[in-house]
């Protein structure tokens, strides 16, 4: 199957301005989508966007150029019209509306995957947001496969492209599927890409070349997002779509000295100590030399201590 788009998806708590500003200097994407912005019901503030997608300073796009989006979640039609039009505004490429957070929080006050289970309810979401933001912007909606089973997939799907959103990504599990591995279903994805007119970009369980492969195969797309795995190979974008190797450890210890003294100079740093254990963890899984580091950094707090760590690390190697 031909890869056409590779899209870097939304992780709340991980792929935060900075990761994703170094993501997309590594790879090349066709566009990014923040983390989450919870609407409830008022107007959230310049602010709050800013906060979220300090991206919309610069045009909308990551100090490489890659087009941001800024996602939504929220169970009122009305005010996710209202904030998306906001959000557009202040220049986001496009909006994505989340439809398939499984946080207990989220779907406790009805919104995310929760609403899984009422397509009728995702319909005027869409379509009011559609309606407010005019018919030439962006806007996506990415969903799970269904809330407990797939019997809706079909429903929301075509819920979602008759309420007039130009994509779809899917996340081919169901909410109680949570993140395992082996309920990872592409082919669910690829019957529904058959019955749609609009693009539909796979989603979940790429961690390699072949998974992308796979992937693109089984759901009958061209287009594929990228969540945890390109945080366990950072340039696997690359990877895919250029053949590239992977990178060395070496590098991979620049980026993470880089993340980390980036984010000290600025002047409101997102970013806490926490952040760089939680992306070691996920080198870890394919870098055995991230278990070692991530050893040595476990007590430390602050990002100074972190970044001279990985810098004696660095030195040891070279
Ligand atoms: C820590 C974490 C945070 C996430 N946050 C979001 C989010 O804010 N919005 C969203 O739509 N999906 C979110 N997701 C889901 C991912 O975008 C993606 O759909 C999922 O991880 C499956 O893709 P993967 O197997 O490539 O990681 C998150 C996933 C993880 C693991």
């Amino acid at each position: 199957m031909k890869l056409n788009r590779i899209i870097l998806a939304p992780m709340e708590g991980v792929l935060d301005y900075n990761v994703r500003k170094i993501l997309t200097q590594i790879n090349q994407f066709d566009y990014c989508v923040t983390e989450f912005v919870r609407v409830t019901h008022h107007k959230l503030s310049n602010r709050t966007f800013y906060r979220l997608c300090p991206e919309l300073y610069h045009d909308g796009k990551t100090a490489s150029g890659t087009p941001v989006r800024v996602q939504i979640l929220g169970q009122s039609p009305e005010w996710m019209a209202e904030n998306a039009v906001k959000a557009i505004d202040l220049g986001s490429y496009g909006i994505d509306i989340n439809f398939g957070c499984p946080a207990k929080t989220v779907v406790g006050s009805h919104g995310g995957a929760y609403l899984l289970q009422y397509p009728e309810q995702i319909f005027n979401i869409v379509k009011q947001t559609r309606l407010a933001i005019g018919a030439t912007a962006k806007l996506s909606a990415k969903i799970r496969l269904g809330w407990s089973d797939k019997s809706y997939c079909l429903d929301i799907a075509k819920a979602i492209e008759q309420a007039g959103a130009n994509e779809i990504v899917i996340h081919g599990r169901t909410k109680t599927d949570g993140y395992q591995a082996d309920k990872i279903d592409w082919q669910t994805i690829g019957k529904i890409k058959q019955k749609l007119n609009i693009p539909v970009i796979a989603n979940g369980e790429i961690f390699s070349v072949k998974d992308a492969q796979n992937c693109l195969i089984q759901s009958q797309s061209q287009d594929i997002m990228l969540g945890r795995g390109i945080l366990t190979l950072p340039n696997l974008a690359n990877m895919i779509r250029f053949n590239d190797a992977e990178l060395q450890w070496q590098q991979i210890l620049e980026i993470l000295i880089n993340y980390a003294t980036t984010t000290i100079e600025e002047v409101k740093p997102l970013y806490h100590s926490a952040r760089i254990k939680q992306w070691l963890a996920y080198l870890k899984s394919h870098y055995f030399q991230a278990a070692q580091v991530l050893q040595n950094i476990r007590t430390l707090k602050t990002q100074q201590h972190i970044a001279d760590s990985l810098k004696l690390q660095q030195t040891t190697l070279s």
